[in-house]
């Protein structure tokens, strides 16, 4: 619940060094983003880890194809992750690269521990193999190939080689009974979500386990790129199973305490994770191998193993065949597009436009990708629907109307609500409500977004938020007070406009706090105008907040708008966008 303070340690798969990245690298790091931006806000101490992934032999033979060394070739791809990471407005407590040695000595370390409890063994490996390319195939690949090779056509033979092993089987009970107890809530457990992939996951558990190879043979003339399995240096642990310790070895300070100042203090309260998040592809590692690994090295298990679905673009699968990714470039030229009518207003204002901003993308992303079960899809027209009908119509517009009442019924100054003590409104043809009704409504929505918040439901929070704002343009709609202007010399009317303009200033700060995850730049530009910033730096949406939601978020407390305060109007903080608008191009 919104009180618990424990700490939340929240993750992404570290990605390919290989690969360029892309919109799905770019949506499960911002949807872990956001989850750690509201987690920092409920007050937790939160620990957010993104990375890559860098030991693929992939790496090894792209390097020298364009002239580089392994590790000349991972720092210049790791440096394009974090570029676009950075332009997403990721705010990562740590970014895991597993060539740096912290990693590789504890790697090593949790290898070699599983080695000694006999975790780890030594077997056969039994496959196809093709001797004109000196390479093993799997059965599905070997069998659509006839057994033949595919490139050569020469035929496979069946090979076994000695192998490295970890006794998943060992662990089928335990992870039954672990899954069990995760979802009665007791302790020792961890969960799947969503429910459809957590039913997939056990649906496959029943069919029983097999070990699993974690090494691969050190063969002639390889490049020194990996972790050699410890106590045998023929062979190298396989890079999936080193790729999955950096979850640990990012805060194990109990293994290497001298690695504590260096990383800023001791990291082991983070451990475990609260919550695992990748997509689809990669669950099974995540769900059955890893906290089968855990178990076997007598660590707890993650609170939550995350899996979302796929981003499509423009109703077809992404691949590297189609080559139809979406790319970094192009959300970068959505955050620099400048909206027809933000030139205009900039024109007639003689102020230089200003592009729509990052925030807009996150949102999209954010409300509308594949969160869940579902795969989504990333298509221009209904980029625009969605920021025009959440961002433009709904907070910015909001933000913009009730700013511009106040400026001008009130030259700018937050009214006094507490000289009309008996405000009743109609809501609709049958209810009256008082002034009760808002500190209720604004923490209802609030309970609701936290609690949503321990489910990973982030875009029912957002909605939390964007519902507050729209019963905000409700309430305009039902009181109107651009009508009571008119009669402001009245007896009592300046009053009553007074408690209905505070009344939906406040309800859009609170509504703020709840959007503010996903919206981070333009959430704190509105504080900013509206003096009510709940960030240690005003100006830095990363500084952290001066107290809890909980306080932040109550009506008329602390952190409220105050009678008598100024806030200013601004510029609007979402312009809108036309439905004929020309596409943002991907050479800005
Ligand atoms: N290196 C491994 C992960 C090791 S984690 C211990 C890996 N890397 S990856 O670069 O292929 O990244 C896969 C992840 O990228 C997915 O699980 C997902 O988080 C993200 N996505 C890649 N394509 C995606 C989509 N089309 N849609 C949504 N997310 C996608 O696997």
């Amino acid at each position: 619940m919104s009180t618990e303070k424990k700490p939340y340690y929240i993750t992404t798969p570290i990605y390919y060094v290989n690969d360029r990245p892309h919109i799905g690298h770019c949506y499960t790091t911002t949807v872990a983003d956001v989850a750690a931006r509201f987690a920092r806000l409920l007050g937790r101490d939160v620990f957010f880890l993104t990375g890559t992934d860098e030991h693929a032999e992939k790496v090894v033979t792209t390097a020298r194809e364009r002239g580089h060394t392994p590790q000349e070739w991972a720092d210049i791809n790791a440096a394009e992750f974090q570029k676009a990471f950075d332009l997403m407005s990721i705010h990562a407590d740590d970014f895991m690269r597993t060539s740096q040695e912290r990693h590789k000595a504890r790697a090593a370390a949790y290898i070699a521990q599983l080695k000694d409890s006999d975790d780890i063994y030594e077997g056969e490996y039994e496959g196809w193999y093709d001797p004109s390319q000196e390479e093993y195939l799997t059965e599905t690949v070997a069998k659509e190939a006839d057994y033949k090779s595919p490139v050569t056509g020469k035929p496979l033979e069946k090979r076994s080689e000695k192998n490295w092993f970890f006794r998943l089987s060992k662990y089928e009970e335990r992870l039954h009974e672990a899954l069990r107890k995760g979802e009665a809530g007791e302790p020792g457990g961890y969960r799947i979500l969503p429910e459809a992939r957590r039913n997939e996951v056990l649906g496959r558990l029943k069919q029983g386990l097999n070990d699993v190879p974690v090494s691969r043979a050190v063969k002639e003339g390889d490049a020194d790129w990996g972790i050699l399995m410890p106590g045998d240096p023929s062979h190298r642990v396989y890079v999936w199973i080193e790729a999955l310790c950096n979850y640990l070895s990012a805060v194990d300070n109990e293994r290497e305490p001298s690695t504590a100042e260096a990383e800023g203090g001791s990291r082991e309260r983070y451990w475990p994770a609260a919550v695992h998040v990748m997509a689809k592809d990669i669950l099974w590692f995540h769900a059955v191998v890893w906290p089968a690994m855990l178990m076997a090295m007598d660590k707890k298990l993650p609170e939550v193993v995350y899996a979302h679905a796929y981003f499509v673009a423009e109703g077809t699968k992404m691949s590297k065949s189609l080559g139809n990714f979406i790319e970094i470039d192009q959300l970068e030229a959505y955050s620099n597009w400048v909206l027809d009518a933000e030139r205009k207003q900039a024109e007639k204002e003689g102020r230089e436009p200003r592009p729509m901003g990052i925030d807009a993308v996150r949102w999209f992303l954010a409300t509308n990708g594949p969160l869940g079960a579902n795969d989504a899809d990333f298509a221009h027209a209904k980029f625009v629907e969605v920021y025009n009908a959440d961002l433009a119509n709904g907070i910015g517009n909001c933000a913009s109307r009730v700013s511009n009442m106040i400026e001008k019924y009130f030259d700018g100054v937050v009214p006094d609500p507490s000289l009309c003590p008996d405000f009743v409104w109609e809501a609709g043809e049958s209810e009256s409500r008082s002034q009760g009704w808002w500190p209720a409504r604004a923490r209802y929505f609030v309970d609701r977004a936290s609690e949503a918040h321990t489910e990973f439901g982030l875009y029912q929070s957002l909605l939390c938020g964007s519902a507050l704002a729209g019963i905000v343009d409700q309430f305009i709609n039902d009181t109107r007070p651009f009508s009571l202007a008119k009669q402001i010399d009245e007896e009592g009317v300046r009053e009553r406009l007074a408690t209905i303009l505070y009344s939906c200033a406040e309800a859009i700060r609170i509504a703020s706090l709840l959007l503010f995850p996903a919206l981070p730049s333009k959430m704190a530009e509105l504080w900013r105008a509206w003096d009510c910033s709940p960030l240690n730096d005003p100006d830095d949406p990363n500084s952290g907040f001066k107290a809890p939601l909980e306080e932040l978020a109550a009506w008329g407390g602390e952190w409220s708008l105050k009678p008598g305060q100024r806030i200013t109007k601004g510029p609007a903080l979402f312009m809108r966008a036309s439905a004929g608008e020309a596409m943002p191009t991907t050479t800005a």
